[in-house]
């Protein structure tokens, strides 16, 4: 299949902060993704996703040669198992880029990379997000019940496992991720 699309996934670097920042900045959705609000605490979010510390792992979607959002993992090493999120920049969402570079960030992380489960959870009222999850080859496994109080209201959260002897999904990789890790 040929893939014309100018996206790649790369490590993050400083240089992407900016982008970051931009991101959080832009959608007030993004503030359950953590707690960015300046350029400082976009390089200390950054720093976390790239320290190594636990196998955590960061990588940018690099779309149009800028940071257009990001696919991490927040490992477990002892368990080798990882917490798995992803988020887009809006300018850049609907194109299925996310959940093809949520595909190939996962491919790599239960076959190259160290761990042997993924793991992730959305809010029922976030189906792109779900959707995202299945073209990344996660298997629905439960709901905890009314997990969030979000604007005064309980809110469900579904939750999805990926296992290294789980199908490898028919999304299409995105490329770059060979050189992310060398
Ligand atoms: C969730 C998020 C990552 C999706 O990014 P995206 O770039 O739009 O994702 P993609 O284009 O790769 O795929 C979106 C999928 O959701 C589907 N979708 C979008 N809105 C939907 C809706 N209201 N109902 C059902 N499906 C929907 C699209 O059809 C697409 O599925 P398809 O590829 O099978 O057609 C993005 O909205 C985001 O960053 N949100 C804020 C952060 C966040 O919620 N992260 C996830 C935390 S669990």
């Amino acid at each position: 299949m040929s893939d014309s699309t100018p996206a790649r996934i790369r490590r993050l670097s400083p240089a992407d902060d900016a982008d970051i920042l931009a991101a959080f900045t832009v959608d007030t959705e993004m503030e359950r993704q953590g707690d960015v609000t300046d350029l400082a605490s976009a390089a200390k979010y950054r720093e976390f996703l790239t320290n190594g510390d636990e196998g955590n792992c960061g990588f940018a979607v690099e779309i149009d040669g800028r940071c257009a959002g990001i696919v991490g993992i927040n490992g477990a090493t002892q368990h080798r198992l990882g917490w798995f999120f992803y988020w887009m920049h809006p300018d850049f969402r609907g194109r299925g880029l996310t959940g093809r570079a949520a595909a190939t960030v996962a491919n790599w992380a239960l076959s190259e990379g160290s761990f042997d489960r993924l793991e992730l959870g959305h809010r029922v009222n976030n189906p792109a997000s779900g959707a995202v999850a299945t073209a990344a080859g996660f298997i629905h496994e439960g709901t905890e019940r009314q997990k969030f109080l979000i604007d005064g209201q309980r809110i469900d959260v579904f939750t999805y496992g990926r296992l290294s002897t789980d199908p490898v999904p028919e999304t299409l990789p995105l490329p770059g991720l060979g050189s992310a890790v060398d």
